[in-house]
């Protein structure tokens, strides 16, 4: 596991980017072979949107021939409702690139047959060969996409309901009222996202680092799902230096001097 530590979420957020677009354009995708990318919500990636929006518009990047898995999205919401997460991906992402809507992946969150739905969802992309590049944010409680703490390591694309704590930290989106918060989303699940060729996880802010000294420093436990990145061949966890402070010393001194000798 690559664990790279950056001074603050700007830095982190140019480094995921720069490290996207370098992998879409070494892919050298085409409509046949198209690069494959995993993608999440929530406030810590969209400095990495608004980045790679600055790629597209400065013609360094294009996703003509990328297709996108995102990670979940609530029961209950329709697409246009602010806090889904179709809204947020278009909103802030997908409306100012030249990607084509029909390779947008996004579940759907009003669908009446969640197992299909699911199903569906783990074949298109076995279709595509699989995600080339999984790019996650963190919670609070050590989730990634919805893989609420004791969710199985070999889970696949399904429905989840959230943990309290999940509901209280997302609340902030719904006027922080909890009531407003869907108690449960369909998710791909931690099996999904280990099968990715490549996984980056990022996390920024204090309220990250219980979740990510648990992650890195703890023994593999489902308590913490991240921790499960410990298993990826090639997994990377990148952090700004408020998300590590729950780190010993001599952890964040072990990876900050490989870092700097790459
Ligand atoms: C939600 C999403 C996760 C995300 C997490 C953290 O629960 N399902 O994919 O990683 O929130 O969000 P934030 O980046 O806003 O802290």
């Amino acid at each position: 596991m690559r664990v790279i530590i950056k001074d603050n979420s700007v830095d982190c957020s140019t480094w995921v980017a720069g490290y996207i677009a370098y992998s879409i354009k070494k892919a050298k995708p085409t409509a046949k072979k198209p690069f494959v990318l995993g993608l999440p919500t929530g406030s810590t990636p969209l400095g990495v949107y608004k980045e790679l929006i600055k790629l597209y518009q400065n013609k360094k990047i294009s996703f003509e021939h990328v297709v996108t898995f995102n990670m979940d999205e609530y029961i209950g919401l329709s697409p246009d409702d602010k806090n889904s997460y179709h809204y947020f991906m278009h909103e802030n992402f997908f409306n100012y690139i030249n990607i084509s809507p029909k390779n947008i992946h996004i579940l759907n969150g009003l669908t009446k047959d969640y197992a299909k739905e699911c199903e569906d969802y783990e074949n298109a992309i076995k279709a595509y060969g699989g995600i080339d590049l999984m790019l996650g944010g963190i919670g609070s409680d050590g989730h990634i996409a919805f893989n609420e703490p004791f969710s199985s390591f070999t889970s696949r694309t399904r429905i989840k309901t959230l943990a309290p704590s999940t509901i209280k930290d997302n609340s902030r989106f719904f006027d922080n009222d909890i009531t407003k918060v869907p108690s449960q989303a369909l998710t791909i699940g931690i099996g999904t996202i280990m099968d990715a060729k490549e996984v980056i996880i990022m996390a920024t802010g204090e309220n990250k680092a219980e979740a990510i000294r648990s992650t890195i420093e703890e023994p593999i436990n489902h308590k913490c799902p991240a921790s499960i990145l410990q298993m990826h061949r090639y997994g990377i966890i990148i952090c700004d230096e408020e998300a590590v402070k729950k780190l010993s010393s001599p952890t964040i001194q072990y990876f900050k001097d490989i870092e700097n000798r790459i």
